[in-house]
This record gives C-alpha cells, structure tokens and sequence, in this order.
C-alpha cells in the first residue's frame, strides 16, 4: 500500500514509517517543511533496509495515498485538517491524535468535540472515512523495529470496511489490533492515553500499554 504520514518527521511519524516501510509498503513522510521531510526519509530509508520512503509536504504525502496517517499533536488538529480536506476526501484517515492539553497531559481532557477523530470526521465528512487507532502505542517502542509492541491496539470507525483494512495494516507494524467499535468509542480510547501516561510516572515505567484479555484472537 501506499501511506502517507501527514507529520511523519515527528516521533509516532518516524516509527511507524519504519516498520511499515520494513514490512514492505511504500511510505510518504509528510511536513510543513519539505526538505525535512525529505532529510528524514533518506535517514529512515536507510534503516528500513531498501524499504520505499520518501519525503514532501503533507499535500505530496496525502495525495494519492491509499490511506493517510495524521500524526500531529492535537493543537495543530485542526488547522492541519483544515489545509488537507481536499486531499483526503475520497480516502481512509487514521487518526491517532490524543487531545492532551499541556502541561496537564496526564489528566483527560475531552475537546470540544468530545474527541479528536469524532472532530476529524466532522470538519471532513462523509467523503473521508475517519478511523482512529495506536494512540497507545508509545513512540518509545515504536521508533525500534525490533522492539515488540506489546500492547493492544484498538481501533474504531463508522465504517467496517475501512476499519478492516487499518486492522491489516496495523498488524504489519507487529501489533495486535482489535475492532473497538463505533468512531464514538474514541472518546474512551483517546481519554485512556493521559491514564496510561501518569502510570509511568507513578510506577517509573516509559511505555505502559494496555493489553486486553479473554478474546478468542
Ligand atoms: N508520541 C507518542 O508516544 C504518541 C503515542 C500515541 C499517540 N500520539 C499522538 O500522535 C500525534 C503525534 O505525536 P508525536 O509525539 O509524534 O508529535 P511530535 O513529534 O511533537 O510532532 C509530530 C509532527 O507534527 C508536526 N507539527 C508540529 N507542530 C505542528 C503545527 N503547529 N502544525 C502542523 N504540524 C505540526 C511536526 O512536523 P513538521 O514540523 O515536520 O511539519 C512534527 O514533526 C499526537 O497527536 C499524539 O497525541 C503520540
């Protein structure tokens, strides 16, 4: 497939081009700044061991792009999606946007929207098919390919279809990933993440996750 990274220079960004080009897909990593987008796909490329990824702007990264990836923090949320609606009309969106809001990042807080991806699917529409995932996946472990990741990665849309297609993709990053239902359930999954945050600090941990058992899977 090809995926493009909208903010693929960032920390989430990078992991996930890694593997995902590891695994044998063609990435586009996107940026405000082309030329950075560029310096880190050819540092990535090299890690990824022959695997396509490429580097421009978040419009060049979108377009044409079999899904997108939007991996900004929630204060660009908007703003981002705004500037790319024409793009990715017409494709699937994964949305891992945790709506914290600094410094208080391991207290929930709920947008105005009540989440990032039911905000996503609003401003953009029935023409993008909105589906949010991995936002308990810590760049930590992700930016390591040989890293395991060992929690679940839960994943909701309004749209089966669409979220059977990112269940695939997810497992080529080495995850295990779960239907979690409607896009409404976002709201829990993205408020989970400042939860998960605080157990690190309070236990001395860098990347808890959340594994979910007695499924059949
Ligand atoms: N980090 C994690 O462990 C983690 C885990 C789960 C979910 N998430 C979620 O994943 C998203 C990305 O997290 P991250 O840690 O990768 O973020 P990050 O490294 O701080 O930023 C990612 C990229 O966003 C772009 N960006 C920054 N400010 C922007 C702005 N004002 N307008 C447009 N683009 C901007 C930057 O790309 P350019 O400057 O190149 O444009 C940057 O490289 C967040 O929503 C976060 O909640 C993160």
């Amino acid at each position: 497939m090809l995926i493009g990274v909208i903010g693929g220079t960032g920390k989430e960004g990078r992991g996930l081009a890694l593997r995902w080009a590891r695994a044998g897909h063609q990435v586009r990593i996107g940026s405000r700044d082309a030329a950075r987008a560029k310096e880190r796909a050819a540092e990535l490329g090299a890690l990824a061991g022959g695997g396509a990824i490429e580097g421009g702007d978040n419009a060049w990264a979108v377009d044409g792009a079999d899904i997108a990836v939007l991996c900004v923090p929630y204060a660009a949320h908007g703003a981002t999606l705004r500037d790319l609606a024409p793009q990715l009309a017409g494709r699937v969106l994964i949305d891992i946007t945790v709506p914290l809001q600094p410094p208080k990042v391991r207290e929930v807080h709920l947008p105005p929207g009540q989440s990032a991806a039911l905000e996503a699917q609003a401003m953009l529409g029935a023409a993008t098919r909105v589906v949010a995932a991995l936002h308990h996946v810590s760049s930590t472990h992700l930016g390591d390919p040989e890293h395991a990741i060992e929690g679940d990665v839960l994943v909701c849309s309004d749209d089966p279809a669409a979220t059977a297609t990112v269940i695939a993709l997810l497992a080529d990053l080495g995850a295990r990933a779960l239907d979690a239902g409607v896009l409404r359930n976002a709201v829990a999954l993205e408020a989970l993440t400042p939860v998960l945050l605080h157990l690190n600090k309070r236990y001395g941990a860098s990347a808890a996750c959340l594994r979910i058992a007695g499924l059949p899977v």
